[in-house]
């Protein structure tokens, strides 16, 4: 059932031949003539005539100014010579290369250790700063430098390290990166001297066989991204995509390595174009500078954690965030949105959140409410929250050229919007038709966006939704974006697009967040992106944008979202039965119950698209995705306990199965189930006709949470997979917080054999043993700043030896009941 390891259409070195709307018709083998034709009439019919002929326009006019656009001059290469010399730095060294054939200066190496972990790595004179992925970008500071580094010459080689990590300089420029103090582990990294050919740095790193490589950001690929090449450039796959399409709108420079020797993460922070290619080694390559990156030591939560601790952690979504949400492109209208709420209710179906699209606008315009379908969003937000519904509403970052829509006439009296290299307005092509983009790497920009939210906020909207924001503008061929000649501001450096377009949906999420959070000081700032850069996890989480409905693009949803994890991204999730075309009820269903155990979960579709909130595909389906929608909200103290998880340290909700053993090489390529949280197993159904799944079991005993039945790994099961369930296993010893009726109740699993096994150090077995990690809960109010309570249950044996829960949190004694699971009263 995993995703085929080639990937059609990825050519290794060039970006695709077609890129905008005629990317449909890049040849496929799978496909046939027809098939693409009828993908780009879907296309032009997606946008509709007019935009269409704007597109065409748009296409000529961009490769025009793309052909003008001044290449930077060759410059000569630049390669390491001998290491020559090597001097501390505070957090670590500096070391200096002689000039190879052609150059005429030395090439320097500074190699700084981070407080709060790992190591930056910069050549050439890079230095940490200016970078819009650092989470405080706005000081101009460098990361806090460690301590206590030390550096040593070893025979021709200097080591340069801390008690966690070090590096070794070999002399022709190759690095060698190893876990712990001595330098005598098995080196975890080891990265081959760089390369400036004149238009292009190549840094390799080697990669063991055995190694597995994520991240990426969001890409249709699987998992395991070797044997694929993935470009470094935000793109708007044009109303569908399939296995293979690549790049999409997140692409963040970020990936996890996970193999015998160790894991690491590695974040190359270039906005640049760039592709990597993942093969033998790791191929990155950087169409310009600087060339920097970083190495944060795993396992994997501990390098995301140090990875977040540098570009930021991820947003807290309030709770409501993490329940069901209903969307479409084309409600309508107040009275729909009124009807699809009332239908929930009679239906006795839990909705957390109705979504409004650019339907809900003038001719599309962003912050343009259509006052007659929605002459009264505060009464209707009113009306939604008396039933626990929230309002999000889309805000796309094209602006209509017309000097009657506010938000244009406010921006050109601001002189926000991006300008092309003569210096009018640069314009491009979306939803509202002809548009100018507002140029978010001006701090003057991001404070005039940021104010543009008011009318929503005190309407009482309560979360936004940033599309189109690659940014994307239709193009008939070539990429669908901006001129790279377009001008930024780029906080007063200066520069153009080509090194602004993959921070500037960052950039609007900042302001985004920025002005939400001053608007409604009290309330967490929701935003949803499709695109960003690393660092976007502090500002917004992101779903899987247009997604083909097909199988595959079932199985993509899976593992976009755990790509995503390892990118630092934790909070995303597919739009559920695909956005281009409509599902049939069993692919329906299956998607609904993956979506259900990923963070967001969310319905949505194209606007020409037939209904699909959960009855519309009948009784029979209705009854079929039910208990997905139960559960999802039973779970929901568990979830909300997994997002502090992810907001404190980086970890995601949804994790690869290595998670459970970075060291067992078997799970590293399990990419059609995950974990949840440390507590559960998700084995969800992604074929069609599937009834029964094998589930590869991690090491310990795990309990099927419908039947109970008890299964001890490392193995194979195989178990049953009906239409309207899907297979999650739970650890044994877990304490799963749930909630049954308003109230917490503590799911408690009994430990395994192995777990038993717990023994004082004089090897006796005693009854103050404790037996599992149990688990944990965070509660607040489920929104807002104020400190939450932290509680925290382990498993032990009482002097009779019987199990019980232990606690410990601001209540004297354990303030839940408990249902023991499995064998009736305590075992
Ligand atoms: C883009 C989005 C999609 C949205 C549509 C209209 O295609 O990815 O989710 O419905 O634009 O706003």
């Amino acid at each position: 059932m995993r995703l085929p390891r080639s990937l059609p259409g990825n050519d290794p070195v060039t970006p695709p031949m077609f890129g905008g709307w005629l990317r449909h018709l890049r040849p496929r083998s799978r496909e046939n003539v027809l098939d693409r034709t009828k993908a780009l009439a879907g296309a032009f019919q997606l946008i509709g005539w007019q935009n269409s002929l704007r597109a065409v326009r748009y296409a000529v006019r961009r490769t025009w100014l793309d052909r003008q656009l001044e290449q930077p001059s060759r410059t000569p290469p630049r390669v390491p010579g001998r290491l020559t010399g090597a001097e501390p730095v505070a957090g670590g060294a500096r070391f200096t290369f002689a000039p190879t054939q052609g150059m005429d200066d030395d090439l320097t190496l500074e190699v700084r250790f981070l407080a709060a972990g790992g190591v930056f790595v910069g050549w050439d004179g890079a230095r940490p700063t200016p970078s819009y992925a650092l989470a405080d970008f706005g000081s101009g500071q460098a990361p806090a430098a460690s301590q206590d580094t030390t550096l040593a010459r070893e025979g021709d080689d200097w080591k340069v390290g801390t008690g966690e990590l070090s590096v070794t300089v070999h002399p022709a420029g190759g690095l060698t990166f190893r876990s712990g103090g001595d330098g005598h582990a098995p080196p975890l990294r080891q990265d081959l001297p760089p390369r400036w050919d004149g238009s292009a740095w190549t840094h390799r790193s080697t990669l063991d066989s055995d190694a597995a490589v994520l991240g990426l950001g969001g890409r249709s690929a699987p998992l395991d991204r070797r044997g694929g090449t993935y470009r470094l450039w935000n793109s708007d796959p044009g109303g569908t995509y399939t296995l293979g399409d690549d790049p999409l709108s997140l692409s963040i420079p970020v990936h996890l390595v996970v193999a015998d020797a160790g894991t690491h993460l590695a974040f190359h922070d270039t906005s640049f174009d760039g592709t990597v290619e993942v093969g033998e080694q790791v191929v990155t390559r950087l169409s310009d500078g600087p060339l920097r990156y970083y190495v944060f030591p795993g396992p994997p939560a501990r390098a995301l954690d140090a990875y977040t601790a540098l570009t930021g952690r991820p947003a807290l979504p309030p709770r409501w965030a993490l329940g069901y949400h209903q969307s479409r492109w084309g409600y309508g209208s107040e009275s729909a949105v009124r009807r699809i709420v009332g239908q929930f209710a009679e239906r006795d179906l839990p909705l957390s959140v109705i979504w409004l699209d650019i339907d809900h606008l003038v001719d599309n315009r962003p912050f343009n409410v259509d006052p007659q379908r929605y002459p009264d969003l505060s009464t209707l937000t009113a009306d939604l929250a008396e039933r626990g519904i929230h309002l999000v509403a889309i805000a796309d970052p094209g602006v209509a050229t017309d000097r009657r829509d506010p938000v244009f006439a406010g921006g050109l009296a601001a002189d926000v919007f991006c300008r092309d290299e003569r210096g009018g307005l640069a314009t491009g092509v979306v939803w509202p038709g002809t548009t100018v983009f507002p140029d978010f790497t001006a701090s003057r920009t991001r404070e005039w966006w940021s104010r543009l939210y008011q009318t929503y906020v005190s309407a009482g909207v309560a979360g936004f939704w940033h599309d189109m924001n690659e940014p994307s503008s239709f193009a008939a061929w070539g990429d669908g974006t901006l001129p790279l000649s377009t001008r930024h501001d780029l906080d007063g450096r200066g520069g153009d697009h080509r090194e602004a377009h993959n921070v500037y949906a960052l950039l609007l999420n900042h302001a985004g967040f920025d002005g939400v959070r001053r608007l409604r000081p009290d309330r967490r700032p929701y935003l949803l992106s499709r695109s960003g850069f690393a660092g976007l996890q502090r500002y917004a989480g992101t779903w899987s944008g247009d997604i083909g409905t097909a199988w595959e693009g079932l199985r993509i949803s899976l593992s976009f979202t755990l790509g995503l994890g390892c990118s630092g991204m934790p909070y995303s999730g597919p739009d559920i039965g695909g956005f281009d075309a409509h599902p049939s009820a069993e692919l329906y269903v299956r998607w609904f119950q993956l979506a259900s155990y990923l963070p967001f979960f969310r319905v949505h579709c194209a606007a020409s698209l037939p209904h699909r909130e959960p009855w519309a595909f009948g009784p029979e389906v209705l009854g079929q995705v039910r208990p997905a929608l139960t559960e999802r909200y039973a779970l929901l103290p568990y979830w909300y306990t997994l997002a502090f998880v992810a907001h404190r340290t980086g970890t995601p909700y949804a994790r690869p199965m290595f998670w459970a053993d970075p060291a067992d090489a078997a799970l590293r390529w399990e990419d059609d189930q995950f974990l949840l949280g440390d507590a559960l197993l998700v084995a969800p159904v992604l074929a069609e006709g599937v009834r029964e799944r094998t589930v590869r079991l991690p090491a310990g005993r795990w309990y099927d949470r419908r039947t109970g039945i008890a299964h001890d790994g490392p193995g194979h099961v195989t178990v049953p997979a009906p239409l309207d369930s899907t297979p999650v296993l739970v650890r044994a010893g877990a304490v799963l917080p749930v909630e049954r009726a308003g109230s917490i109740v503590l799911e408690v699993y009994p430990p395994g054999p192995d777990d038993e096994a717990g023994q004082d150090d004089d090897g006796a077995a005693g009854a103050d043993d404790d037996l599992a990690p149990g688990g944990m809960l965070v509660t607040d109010a489920g929104d807002g700043f104020a400190e939450p309570v932290e509680e925290r249950f382990t498993l032990g044996r009482d002097d009779d030896g019987r199990l019980e829960v232990r606690y410990s949190g601001p209540a004297g004694s354990l303030p839940y009941d408990v249902d023991w699971r499995v064998a009736p009263g305590r075992p």
